[in-house]
């Protein structure tokens, strides 16, 4: 068959000269398309006496082929240098420091609220809430403090707004979470086991003294609860919190919600200025505590003559500070970020029994 050679050398030239996959697939449709030189040809062979096509047809078919051949040969090789060319523009250093994003830190507060509810859920209390407008009974009254009480006063109370003429009891910010006591026991009945934190509000503002803190309620009331289950329990509780064996002192005092009551310090040391808490001979008053009252216990439904058991309450913006070295609790509340980003924790920093 004629022109075969010319064929050949065009075609392949023209496969090695393609510079993309568009200008390869115009090369192969001249050749090999259904109406390319290389078909019209194949389509010749019909035409042709058996003895011609049985020289013709062997050599078209092997052009068909090497053209085949290097059409894909071709492809790949292209297909090959772009995605080399593809690598070498879009490299990425993965050395590089990320970009800083900006983020979020847990209150020193949050922190410690989590770690202390950690330990005591270890010991089976659940976590019981209330509201920060409270009414006067559930903050005095039902905790035993009569209207004329002293101890109104002392709480230095915000009292909410009432219309004039409007001559029922204020309520009240909370001044402590005692009246959650009230609120669990009344949901719940007993036994019961439950601690309490969250924000309570006194007339209060100087050094060591915010209008707004935090406190942590503890209450549990079975059959026979007695104090030696309240001391076990805090000194479990301090010697978890931070880390090593604290030792407490209960002084008598006095709660009108608690009877017998005590006041807790735990054992530290002052050392040039650097308060150690579980060492030295001083000692650092932390909470309020005692076997709740039976009037207390009735107030809230619960029958005095079957049920009793010890509440205490401590203040958790302090045992923040102890444990975290933080100085001044002022800066608590300031909303710094300078201090919220030095003394707040990471969102993984999980706390648990062991931490810190
Ligand atoms: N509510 C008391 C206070 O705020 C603390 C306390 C709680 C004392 C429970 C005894 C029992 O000072």
């Amino acid at each position: 068959m004629d022109g075969l050679s010319e064929l050949r050398a065009k075609y392949l030239g023209d496969i090695g000269a393609a510079a993309d996959g568009d200008a390869l697939e115009t090369v192969r449709l001249a050749a090999l398309g259904k109406k390319g030189e290389i078909s019209l040809k194949m389509r010749e062979l019909g035409k042709m006496s058996p003895e011609e096509r049985q020289t013709a047809g062997p050599a078209l078919n092997a052009l068909k082929d090497e053209i085949d051949a290097a059409l894909r040969a071709r492809k790949a090789a292209l297909e090959d240098a772009a995605l080399d060319a593809r690598l070498a523009a879009e490299w990425l250093d993965v050395t590089l420091p990320p970009r800083p994003r900006p983020r979020g830190t847990v209150h020193p507060v949050s922190q410690v609220m989590e770690e202390m509810a950690a330990i005591f859920a270890d010991m089976g209390f659940a976590v019981a809430e209330g509201p920060q407008v409270e009414t006067d009974w559930h903050n005095f009254d039902a905790l035993n403090i009569a209207p004329e009480h002293p101890a109104r006063q002392e709480h230095d109370t915000f009292f909410m707004h009432r219309d004039a003429g409007d001559n029922r009891p204020p309520h009240v910010l909370r001044t402590h979470t005692s009246p959650v006591q009230i609120r669990a026991m009344q949901a719940q009945g007993a036994p019961i086991r439950v601690i309490a934190p969250g924000r309570v509000y006194r007339m209060d503002m100087d050094q060591t003294h915010t209008p707004m803190f935090h406190q942590i309620e503890g209450l549990a009331i079975d059959r026979d609860i007695t104090m030696a289950n309240l001391k076990w329990v805090l000194e479990e509780f301090f010697t978890a919190y931070f880390g090593r064996p604290v030792r407490t002192r209960f002084r008598a005092s006095h709660f009108p919600f608690t009877e017998p009551s005590a006041e807790v310090d735990i054992q530290c040391s002052w050392q040039g200025g650097v308060l150690r808490v579980g060492e030295g001979d001083d000692w650092l008053e932390v909470l309020g505590s005692g076997m709740v009252h039976p009037h207390v216990l009735r107030s809230a439904g619960i029958d005095p003559d079957q049920w009793q058991g010890f509440a205490f309450g401590m203040g958790i913006d302090r045992m923040a500070m102890l444990k975290y070295g933080i100085p001044d609790l002022r800066a608590f509340f300031e909303s710094d970020l300078r201090w919220l980003r030095h003394y707040g924790f990471g969102a993984l920093d999980a706390p648990s029994l062991h931490a810190g």
